[in-house]
């Protein structure tokens, strides 16, 4: 009996108030890049010692490290999800947050420890009445993984 009410408890506590979709779009992107006009370094001795020089008060007096410009033009996967609350606490206007996440993660940071977490930044931000929209940054997640 004791057992029964508490997995009752914990089904009421993992309904989540917010329905999520997943989705992939594509971005195409066109940007100047621009090329190392140095050769590979041979060991590492000679990349800290070229970083010293481009960091050194003289730098302006050495020669660029980069030839002239290349465009990039490319088309990339980016993965995103976007919440709303429930339609019976949907307020009438949504405003939408765009969840960006740091380094060494993806867009689950923002749900973190799953729908009925405390530390779920998603629910807590639809609880508030807003709609989330959250993506993987390039080369992390379900986005594409490309050359840096
Ligand atoms: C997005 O694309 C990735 C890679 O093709 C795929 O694994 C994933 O299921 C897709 N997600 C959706 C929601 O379509
Ligand atoms: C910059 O200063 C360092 C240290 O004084 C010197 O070794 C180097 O040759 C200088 N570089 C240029 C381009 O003048």
């Amino acid at each position: 009996m004791h057992r029964s009410t508490l997995m009752l408890t914990s089904f009421i506590g993992a309904v989540a108030a917010f329905q999520c979709s997943s989705f992939n779009t594509t971005v195409t992107v066109s940007a100047p890049s621009y090329q190392p006009a140095f050769p590979s370094f041979a060991d590492h001795y000679k990349s800290v010692a070229f970083l010293n020089a481009l960091t050194a008060r003289n730098a302006s007096t050495t020669a660029s490290p980069f030839k002239g410009a290349v465009n990039v033009a490319e088309t990339f996967r980016i993965s995103g999800e976007y919440c709303t609350p429930t339609p019976s606490q949907r307020p009438a206007y949504l405003d939408v947050q765009v969840l960006t996440h740091g380094l060494g993660f993806d867009k689950s940071y923002w749900n973190f420890g799953g729908d009925s977490s405390r530390y779920n930044y998603v629910r807590a931000a639809t609880g508030a009445g807003y709609a989330t929209l959250s993506y993987d940054r390039l080369s992390n997640g379900g986005s594409s993984v490309v050359d840096p």
